[in-house]
């Protein structure tokens, strides 16, 4: 796998350049609505060409979806791409986005990177071989116990269906944790969790592109992710709660309670 990690990285790094020179006119890029509160702009979908040329050229047999594109069949290899992961971010100016790349094959995300280009941060996990932070390993904190817990979470503004249940979940949390944080952008919540910086992270109604990259990052860096029934079915539920074991367990007796039958 160490060779379509360094075409990850490499894609990743090149994307990040695109979005970096960018970065200055996002306030007056064109911005598409694909849909209530989701947006793009021709940066996220130039990104994304640049990471799928490249992907093409080293692997022109593999099978890629993206964001921007969706999907584009090939063999069981699949690249799954989100070439500017916290858009509303970026429009804003507001300095908290990255570029998001994974690898899966039959059903197991092999290879993950998550590149911020602001801060020159790169992200990497190969499965079976740990997580690293520009080339140092990460791993999750070892804490134990809610009270100093700095949780990340997402709200769930494309998916208002689940905002009842989410607010009883953000209620519960507030309560028992420090303190919860939603920078804008899960796959960088996910980083930062494998990165010992937050100690865990739930949110709803993601897509596999938001999450595949930074959920083997955190699994590497020796923590746990589930869905809402304590199951690993995340990529399609979009629902997901990761941690170290002991946080991931604290989190899931806190969120359990609010999870409505469409939310298992
Ligand atoms: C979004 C970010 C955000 C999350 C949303 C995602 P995008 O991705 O990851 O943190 O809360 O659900 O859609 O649209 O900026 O690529
Ligand atoms: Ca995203
Ligand atoms: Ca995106």
């Amino acid at each position: 796998m160490q060779p379509m990690l360094n075409i990850a990285v490499r894609a990743a790094r090149s994307a990040g350049e695109i979005i970096l020179r960018s970065a200055e006119k996002a306030p007056h890029l064109r911005v598409d609505a694909k849909g209530k509160n989701d947006f793009a702009t021709e940066i996220d979908r130039l990104a994304e060409k640049e990471i799928i040329s490249l992907i093409k050229a080293a692997y022109p047999e593999h099978s890629i979806l993206a964001e921007e594109s969706g999907e584009h069949a090939g063999n069981d290899f699949i690249w799954i791409i989100d070439p500017l992961d916290g858009t509303t971010n970026f429009i804003h100016g507001f300095p908290q986005y990255a570029v998001s790349i994974a690898l899966k094959y039959k059903g197991r995300i092999e290879v993950g990177v998550i590149y911020d280009p602001l801060r020159d941060e790169l992200f990497t996990a190969k499965r079976g071989g740990g997580a690293m932070l520009n080339n140092r390993r990460i791993r999750v904190t070892d804490l134990t116990g809610m009270r100093s817990a700095l949780i990340g979470t997402g709200f769930p503004f494309k998916v208002p269906e689940h905002l009842d249940a989410y607010l009883a979940m953000f209620r519960a949390i507030t309560l028992e944790s420090a303190g919860i944080r939603r920078a804008g952008s899960a796959a960088l919540d996910l980083a930062y969790l494998a990165a010992g910086r937050l100690d865990a992270f739930w949110e709803i109604g993601l897509k596999e592109w938001d999450m595949a990259a930074g959920i083997l990052l955190v699994k590497e860096a020796g923590g746990v992710a589930t869905d809402f029934s304590f199951n690993d079915n995340y990529l399609a539920s979009g629902n997901v709660i990761a941690g170290n074991p002991r946080m991931h367990q604290l989190m899931y007796q806190l969120i359990e309670p609010h999870v409505t039958s469409a939310l298992k």
